[in-house]
């Protein structure tokens, strides 16, 4: 299941804070690592404790987030954006949690599913909704 080439890190991803960015990185990274990793038996141990790992450690790097704009009054801020932002994050967990669900039962393509959703949920994301919190952040923290 070597599908590497499909993600790579960017700088284009970067927000410019440092906290959320590191993580972003390291999401990445395990997602191509994943990729590496993963074979095509539909029954490879390694599918179950990746895609639990992905998930649990995306989970900590949202809380991240929502401490982040907790921290800095982001609801009152910018309602519409928290608003949309918490509900991706909750939308995200819901929809790994259901594919890998179909996954262990077997579904076919299922896990070719959860590896693209994964890819492309986190890329459209850290593109565009996390570079809108980074930015209010950068805003929020910038010297006067
Ligand atoms: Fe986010």
């Amino acid at each position: 299941m070597a599908d590497s080439d499909s993600i790579q890190w960017n700088d284009t991803m970067l927000t410019g804070v440092d906290e959320m960015d590191v993580q972003h990185h390291i999401l990445v990274d395990t997602l191509i690592d994943a990729n590496a990793r993963l074979t095509d038996d539909a029954n490879d141990p390694l599918f179950e404790q990746i895609t639990r790992d992905l998930l649990a450690y995306a989970i900590y790097h949202f809380d991240t987030e929502e401490q982040l704009m907790m921290r800095y009054g982001y609801a009152a801020k910018a309602p519409e954006e928290a608003e949309r932002h918490l509900n991706q994050h909750r939308r995200f967990s819901d929809r790994v949690v259901a594919m890998r669900n179909e996954a262990r039962a077997g579904k076919p393509g299922s896990r070719e599913a959860l590896l693209t959703f994964l890819r492309d949920w986190l890329i459209n994301h850290i593109l565009t909704t996390d570079k809108e919190l980074g930015r209010f952040v950068l805003s929020a923290t910038a010297k006067p």
